[in-house]
């Protein structure tokens, strides 16, 4: 029987991160994965391989849109997808073998199987037991499913399926306007599918800033993909080659149906926490199927703690990795902490979408007085350049005090700028300390300067 300080079960960003914090703050760290390679969902079905496929439809993209404008003649390329696909394995192997080289150059052990708790303070991973004086649950999430629609992976697809198509679908129906559904149907729209998207709500991506909402559908409609808004699917039949979407529009309670080569299902995430012993454990659960944790991630099970995507909080790789820090930092005796209020958000279509902090539309709620600063990418000449003029920055500040209490990016490099307004946040910056700092020109991220401006005696390039 081995024995641990900490053995965390699941390798994504939330336990593998936690794990290397661990092991540099002397913890003996085990780590219990039982997929093939480390890195979870993120690395090897989510956010890693989606950005490879998004950064080879995007260069078609460019290659039909913009090419000719700049002088750049020739015949656009065409798409070989066997090989698409292997480019997008190939960056997945990179980054799965990198934690395994992360984890060795830490002296993080991999105990390879899938782990159950017997009880606080051992996981049983098939017949071995291994003694832990800690236990960090970090068992991330799967697709969830939807009622009348049946998932084969091959013809109606979740997002791990859509990273690996038999083929590039004519035609492509996606179950929700979230972020998978955008970000995966940006690249077959890029692809040449017609892609068709069915969302219940009256806006895409629930609980973004109304104005970015608004200009990233009309971005995305002139980019050739077709919504369907205010509609719920009701069931999807499948036939041998294709499949009929059965939706009701909610304004009127009328049916209709679509048919489609492929259906992507992406109507959110659940928390995964099957098989690991808990409710024998007794491990209280929040009303949402998710582990319940108190301010230091620990569970009702004292010894058991939790992060990322199986407890409360947005489902984000990096919301767990911080998760991950700082529980760490807590089994080592320290005061791990993480700022809820300061988490960004990014889509990453084009242009990329970006958000951190307060929604005007929940200042509102709050009815707390502020000002907003806009600046269009229209006025910053780096952005006019590489034909990347759409969208826009949105700094909102506290009226009286001028502290920035969030922003919101469409436009180019949106997932970067979006940091500079992070660690302003951070440091209780207002948006005249951003726009007393100097920023190179020519950059993407005048425009962020000149947002902050906006709130103060007005942007120079409007
Ligand atoms: P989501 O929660 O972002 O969006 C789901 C959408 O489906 C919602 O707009 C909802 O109204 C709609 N919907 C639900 N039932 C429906 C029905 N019957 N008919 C039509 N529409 C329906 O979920 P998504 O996109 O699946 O993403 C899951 C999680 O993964 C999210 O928490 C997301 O943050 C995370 N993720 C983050 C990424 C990033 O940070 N770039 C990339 C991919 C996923």
């Amino acid at each position: 029987m081995a024995s641990y300080d900490v053995i965390i079960i699941g390798a994504g960003p939330g336990g593998y991160v936690c794990a290397i914090r661990c092991a540099q703050l002397g913890l003996k760290t085990a780590v219990v994965e039982g997929r093939a390679t480390l890195g979870g969902t993120c690395l090897n079905v989510g956010c890693i391989p989606s950005k490879a496929l998004l950064h080879a439809s995007h260069m078609l993209h460019e290659a039909e849109h913009n090419f000719a404008a700049m002088g750049l003649k020739g015949k656009s390329p065409s798409v070989d997808w066997k090989q698409m696909l292997a480019y997008k394995d190939d960056v997945i192997g990179q980054n799965t073998k990198g934690i395994e080289f992360l984890f060795k150059k830490n002296k993080v052990d991999w105990i390879k199987g899938w782990g159950s708790i017997p009880e606080a303070g051992r996981v049983k991973v098939g017949e071995d037991i291994h003694e832990a004086k800690k236990i960090v649950i970090a068992s991330g999430s799967v697709p969830a499913s939807l009622p009348g629609v049946e998932v084969d992976e091959k013809i109606v697809v979740t997002s791990t399926g859509a990273l690996e198509l038999g083929k590039i679908p004519k035609s492509l129906v996606v179950i929700g306007a979230g972020v998978i559904g955008l970000e995966m149907g940006s690249v077959y729209a890029r692809l040449g599918a017609e892609v068709t998207v069915i969302e219940y709500l009256d806006a895409i991506t629930p609980g973004m800033d109304g104005e970015v909402q608004k200009t990233f559908q009309r971005t995305l409609k002139k980019q050739g993909l077709n919504f369907i808004m205010g509609a719920a699917v009701q069931s999807v039949e499948t036939l041998k080659t294709k499949a009929k979407v059965n939706y009701k529009l909610r304004k009127d309670d009328s049916t209709h149906q679509l048919d489609a080569d492929t259906v992507l299902l992406a109507t959110g995430r659940k928390p995964y926490t099957d098989g690991l012993g808990l409710a024998e454990l007794g491990v209280e659960m929040t009303k949402r199927g998710q582990i319940a944790t108190d301010d230091h991630w620990q569970t009702s099970v004292k010894g058991i703690y939790a992060i990322g995507d199986a407890i409360e909080g947005p489902m984000l790789a990096h919301k767990a990795e911080d998760e991950g820090m700082a529980v760490a930092e807590v089994l080592a005796g320290k005061h791990g902490h993480v700022n809820y209020g300061v988490i960004p958000g990014v889509i990453y279509t084009h242009p990329e979408v970006a958000n951190v902090g307060a929604t005007e539309e929940s200042l509102k709620e709050q009815g707390r007085a502020y000002k907003v600063g806009k600046f269009s990418f229209m006025g910053n000449g780096r952005a006019k350049a590489v034909f990347a003029g759409d969208g826009f920055v949105k700094i909102l500040a506290d009226k009286e005090t001028d502290r920035i209490l969030g922003a919101h990016i469409i436009g180019p490099a949106a997932g970067d700028l979006i940091h500079e307004i992070c660690v302003a946040m951070e440091f209780g910056a207002s948006a005249q300390d951003l726009a007393m700092t100097c920023h190179a020109h020519p950059t993407y991220s005048e425009a962020v300067r000149e947002a902050a401006l906006a709130c103060g005696d007005g942007a120079i390039h409007a």
